[in-house]
């Protein structure tokens, strides 16, 4: 029996890993993720790190903006460890070999952030992501107690009597169907943004782990924070990084005009510094986008409405110095030069705020199942996570959900329950039937993209009672279509109709969550905005929404409240001092 299996290799996974071998090194890990770890989403995040590190910072205030960008949804002491926590990993990220960006006396170079007062975030150019990937899991490899399930793709959780037992796996690359017994399951498989239409997302960022936990019957929690980048490619979604408007970038409308100035996000700079308006949180600016859009602003193109990002005036040796990676991907993606043409964007799903609920060690309410990274909801982020606060959660979270589950695995160790072999039966047998193919259903593609289409449409930067009530009927009746969907691949080997069977099911469970939790919390928070309830309503909405899969597989929504520790509801405010 393996003591901490892993679902999930990208960085939270990873750092998990490294955090059981570390600290109880008899212990047996098993990493088991759908794609080999280096081709994670961690790979593709870019412009940085946040924490504390400058002289003038200081813990509180990291604190604070976290708190008042997340709209005082944040349980407060989660975000005071993930704030003193954070610069120690980064600095263990260092000692393991990562090639933090210097300053010409040799210090680490920090970048002012979007919704950061401060300049406190580490980056590694414009490819932080994918350095710190390649550090941790080159520290993986250190260890021979880290076992390795590379494409597989896990089914199910295998629970009883409260307590989980291990999971059902698909080996991608045979179709074999294996139950692997475990002590602890930490779920670390990212988000859920392949739900949208438009997204940073990679595709295999489909839920996996919130489903598994939420089929289990854990809760998910605040489920409705979808955050919108302000600034992404049109047509591909792919991410520009907020390191552009950190490093002075503009983002102007079809006159020309700086038009963020127009949003009580302070002035226009000459330049990048703190308090910039372009370094506003993004929310607000995702929601500009669209105020703008309404006003006849924005430039149509055939991929949707856009305004440009400015990068001209940073000058070539800029850009090349400080984010290439953007230089690079505007040439390949965009046929354009930053450094001579304007960028077109717009908002772009990039993150999901909710997720499976957790303590601050991990721990969810079913015994021995941990989360960590965006899996989770811990919750540090509230309605409107900050850039740069993500890359230190996977690691911080990470760690604490490795060292608990390893105490955990150390302190249990009874022989396996029966459930465990009948349990794997049941979903073997599911299994192989899904494989014996449905020539007659609808296709998986054109069932995704309805929900795509829907979840756009009704959950987006803006949000209405009646839109939600109508999208919640949408994907309930999308969920059974999809049960007798068409599957033409009956072959074991890399089955990915089967694969993207399972993800349908798999997104189309988180979707209704997101709808049902957006549809009851009937005020305007952060990510969420409903033009029917227009305003903050901290009488009755300082509190998460915790979300359960009632037995006829529909969501049931409850509110918990919010731990305040020392910053109380207050007015979140920009550009101004
Ligand atoms: O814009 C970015 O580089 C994104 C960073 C983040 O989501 O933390």
């Amino acid at each position: 029996m393996i003591d901490v299996l892993i679902v999930g290799g990208g960085g939270a996974g990873l750092r998990a890993a490294i955090a059981v071998a570390e600290t109880a090194p008899e212990l047996s890990v098993a990493v088991v993720s759908k794609v080999y770890p280096m081709r994670s989403h961690t790979v593709s995040a870019e412009g940085g790190a946040a924490g504390v590190i400058g002289a003038g910072d200081t813990l509180d205030e990291h604190c604070y903006d976290t708190i008042s960008g997340g709209d005082w949804l944040c349980d407060q002491d989660a975000v005071e460890a993930f704030v003193a926590e954070a610069p120690r990993e980064l600095i263990q990220l260092e000692h393991w070999g990562c090639p933090w960006s210097r300053e010409r006396d040799g210090r680490v170079a920090v970048r002012p952030f979007g919704g950061m007062k401060r300049e406190r975030t580490w980056y590694a150019a414009d490819k932080t992501g994918f350095h710190l990937l390649h550090t941790l899991f080159q520290t993986t490899l250190k260890y021979d107690g880290i076992q390795r399930y590379d494409e597989w793709f896990v089914t199910r959780l295998i629970v009883d009597d409260g307590r989980v037992h291990g999971v059902v796996a698909v080996d991608i690359r045979t179709g074999r169907i294996e139950t692997i017994a475990a002590r602890t399951v930490i779920l670390t498989t990212g988000g859920c943004g392949r739900v949208f239409p438009f997204t940073t997302n990679a595709a295999i960022k489909t839920g996996d782990g919130m489903a598994l936990a939420y089929r289990a019957g854990a809760a998910l929690k605040d489920m409705e924070f979808v955050q919108y980048h302000p600034t992404g490619l049109p047509f591909t979604g792919i991410l520009i990084t907020e390191a552009a408007r950190a490093e002075g970038g503009w983002l102007i409308n079809k006159d020309g005009y700086r038009y963020l100035q127009d949003y009580d996000l302070g002035k226009p700079t000459p330049t990048p510094k703190l308090r910039s308006m372009e370094l506003g949180p993004r929310d607000r600016l995702s929601q500009a986008f669209v105020h703008e859009q309404q006003r006849g602003r924005t430039v149509e193109t055939p991929y949707g409405p856009v305004v440009y990002l400015d990068l001209r005036h940073l000058g070539e040796n800029k850009i090349d110095a400080r984010i290439p990676f953007v230089r690079e991907l505007c040439r390949s993606y965009q046929n354009l030069d930053p450094a001579t043409d304007l960028i077109p964007v717009r908002p772009v799903v990039h993150y999901m705020m909710g997720g499976v609920h957790t303590d601050p060690d991990g721990a969810t309410p079913i015994a021995g199942l941990y989360a960590a990274g965006e899996t989770a909801c811990v919750s540090i982020n509230g309605a409107n996570r900050l850039g740069s606060n993500s890359l230190p959660e996977i690691l911080v979270f990470g760690r604490r959900a490795g060292t608990a589950a390893a105490a955990f695995a150390r302190e249990h160790r009874q022989a396996e329950p029966p459930a465990v072999r009948s349990q794997g039966e049941d979903e073997r047998r599911q299994l192989e039937r899904a494989r014996e193919g449905n020539p007659d259903g609808e296709r998986i593609a054109d069932l995704r993209e309805e929900m795509q289409r829907t979840l756009e449409g009704a959950a987006g930067i803006y949000r209405t009672g009646a839109e939600l009530a109508k999208a919640a009927d949408t994907l309930a009746e999308l969920r059974e279509r999809a049960d007798a969907a068409r599957v033409d691949d009956t072959s074991a080997t890399f089955n990915t109709e089967l694969i993207n069977l399972l993800e349908l099911h798999t997104m189309l469970d988180v979707a209704r969550t997101i709808v049902a939790c957006a549809l009851n919390r009937r005020e305007s928070r952060g990510a969420h905005q409903r033009t029917d309830f227009a305003t903050r309503d901290d009488a009755e909405f300082l509190a998460h929404s915790l979300v359960h899969r009632a037995p006829d597989g529909a969501p049931s929504v409850g509110l918990l409240p919010v731990t305040i520790t020392r910053w109380p509801p207050g007015e979140r405010v920009y550009g101004r001092d």
